[in-house]
């Protein structure tokens, strides 16, 4: 069977998005790919998937984007059996707490028993070309995970 990999994105001004969207022309010619909002994502069926790539910014004061906060209380509810994951995501060191949802995601899918395959990856506003070699790496981790 083919694996399955769902890329969820938090993005008020579009660069998280970007991501998301690099990701996915990444893996898309290797593994079925489904790209969700995060708003729209249901964190219950996450583990129906092969691997999770979580791609948020950071708001208000170090804290998750507000609609991405549904999908973090209802995380601490799943048993995620496993089911392999990576964080990253634009934020920006003009603020303090720089991307910190990056870090509480992160906690949060390790507390719920996903398997952690690739480290954090925290990127300062627009990526650069070593930010997008370090999106390519975490994409090549996930994908040699699965393999
Ligand atoms: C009101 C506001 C608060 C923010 N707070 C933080 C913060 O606490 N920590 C941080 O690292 N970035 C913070 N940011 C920066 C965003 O996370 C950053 O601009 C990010 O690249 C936006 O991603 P997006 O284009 O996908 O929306 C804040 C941005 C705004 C507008």
């Amino acid at each position: 069977m083919t694996s399955a990999i769902q890329i969820i994105y938090a993005s008020q001004s579009g660069r998280n998005q970007a991501i998301a969207g690099h990701l996915q022309a990444q893996l898309a010619s290797k593994v079925q790919t489904v790209v969700t909002e995060i708003s729209q994502a249901d964190a219950f069926a996450l583990s129906e998937n092969d691997a999770v790539i979580v791609v948020t910014y950071t708001y208000h004061d170090g804290d998750l984007p507000d609609e991405a906060q549904d999908f973090f209380e209802d995380l601490k509810e799943v048993d995620l059996a496993r089911t392999k994951f990576a964080v990253l995501g634009s934020s920006s060191k003009k603020h303090i707490h720089f991307g910190r949802a990056v870090d509480y995601l992160t906690m949060q899918l390790n507390s719920s028993n996903g398997e952690q395959v690739a480290d954090s990856v925290k990127i300062d506003q627009d990526p650069d070309d070593a930010d997008w070699q370090r999106v390519d790496q975490l994409a090549q981790r996930v994908l040699t995970s699965l393999a």
